[in-house]
C-alpha cells in the first residue's frame, strides 16, 4: 500500500530550509505536489531546485504566518496544484532569552510564530483539505513543549510548543468527524540552521543528554511525518510523536 496518494497536494510552512524542506524532500520524492510557504526574507532558491529535480507541480510562496490573511490566500493557491490532502507546519523561530528579563515583544513575536503561526495555518488549511474530502495535518512542535531544557532559557519557545501539542489535540477532536485527522511531532535536537550555531561544547552536553548520543539528521524527523500522514497512520488522530533519540525517556 502505498503511504501517500501521488499526485495530491500538500501545504508545507517553514518549507525553505531545515525540516520543512527536508519533508518538501520526503514528499516530491513519493510524487506529492507541493505548495511551499516560507517568510518573505527566506532563501527559497534550494527548495525551488529540490521541486523542479522532483518533477512535481508546485508552488513557492512568500509568506509570514503571522498574517491570517496572507496564510489564508497562499493556502487557498494549494488547490491550484491539486486536492489537497496533506499539511505539514514546519516554520518556527527560537529565541534564547532569561525569563525575569524577557521583553513583551520577544515574548510575543514568538508566541505569534510559533503558536498563532500554526492555528492560523491550520485554520486555513482546514478549508482545503475539507473541499477536497479531507486529510492529514502535522504540526511541528518539540520536545521543548514537554520538558525544560537543561541550561537553556527560552520559556517562550517552551510555552508555544507545548500550545501546539495541545491545540493540535483539539483540533483533532474538532475535525475528525470531516475526516481530518491532526498530530503533532516533537523533534528532539535536529542538525538544522536553527541549531547550526550551538557552540562546540553544548552541542557535546546536548548530545551527552540524549541516549541515542547524537542529534537527528532531517531524513530522521521528515520520514516520521511520512507516517503520520499518510495511509498507515489511518487511525493515529490527536497523538504527539516524540522523535528524540530517547531525549524524553530519561
Ligand atoms: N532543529 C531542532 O533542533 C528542532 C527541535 C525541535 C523542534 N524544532 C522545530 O522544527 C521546526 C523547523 O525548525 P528548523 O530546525 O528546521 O529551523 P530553521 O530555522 O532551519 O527553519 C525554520 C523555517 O521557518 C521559517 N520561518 C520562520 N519564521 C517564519 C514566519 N514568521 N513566517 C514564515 N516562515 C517562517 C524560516 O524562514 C525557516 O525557513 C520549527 O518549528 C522548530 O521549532 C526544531
Amino acid at each position: 500500500m502505498q503511504d501517500l496518494v501521488a499526485g495530491h497536494v500538500a501545504v508545507v510552512t517553514g518549507a525553505a530550509r531545515g525540516i520543512g524542506l527536508a519533508v518538501v524532500e520526503a514528499l516530491t520524492s513519493r510524487g506529492v505536489a507541493v505548495a511551499c510557504l516560507d517568510h518573505p526574507d527566506a532563501d527559497t532558491t534550494r527548495v525551488t531546485e529540490v521541486c523542479r529535480a522532483a518533477g512535481v507541480p508546485h508552488l513557492v510562496l512568500a509568506v509570514d504566518v503571522r498574517d491570517r490573511d496572507a496564510v489564508h490566500a497562499a493556502v487557498a493557491r494549494s488547490a491550484e496544484l491539486g486536492p489537497v490532502s496533506y499539511a505539514v507546519n514546519c516554520a518556527g523561530v527560537d529565541s534564547l532569552v532569561q525569563s525575569a528579563t524577557v521583553s513583551a515583544e520577544d515574548w510575543k513575536r514568538v508566541l505569534d510564530i510559533d503558536l498563532d503561526g500554526v492555528m492560523f495555518a491550520c485554520q486555513a488549511e482546514h478549508d482545503v483539505l475539507l473541499a477536497s474530502g479531507g486529510g492529514a495535518i502535522v504540526n511541528i512542535a518539540s520536545m521543548s513543549g514537554h520538558i525544560v531544557n537543561r541550561g537553556v532559557s527560552h520559556a517562550a519557545y517552551s510555552a508555544a510548543k507545548a500550545g501546539v501539542i495541545h491545540v493540535s489535540k483539539a483540533l483533532a477532536v474538532e475535525w475528525a468527524a470531516a475526516g481530518i485527522r491532526v498530530n503533532s511531532l516533537s523533534p528532539g535536537y535536529t542538525r538544522t540552521p536553527m541549531t547550526a550555531d550551538i557552540a562546540p561544547e553544548l552541542e557535546a552536553r546536548f548530545e551527552s543528554e540524549t541516549p541515542m548520543g547524537r542529534f537527528a539528521e532531517v531524513e530522521e524527523i521528515a520520514e516520521p511525518v511520512v507516517f503520520l500522514l499518510g495511509r498507515r497512520a489511518s487511525y493515529v488522530t490527536g497523538a504527539d510523536l516524540l522523535v528524540d533519540g530517547g531525549f524524553c525517556a530519561w
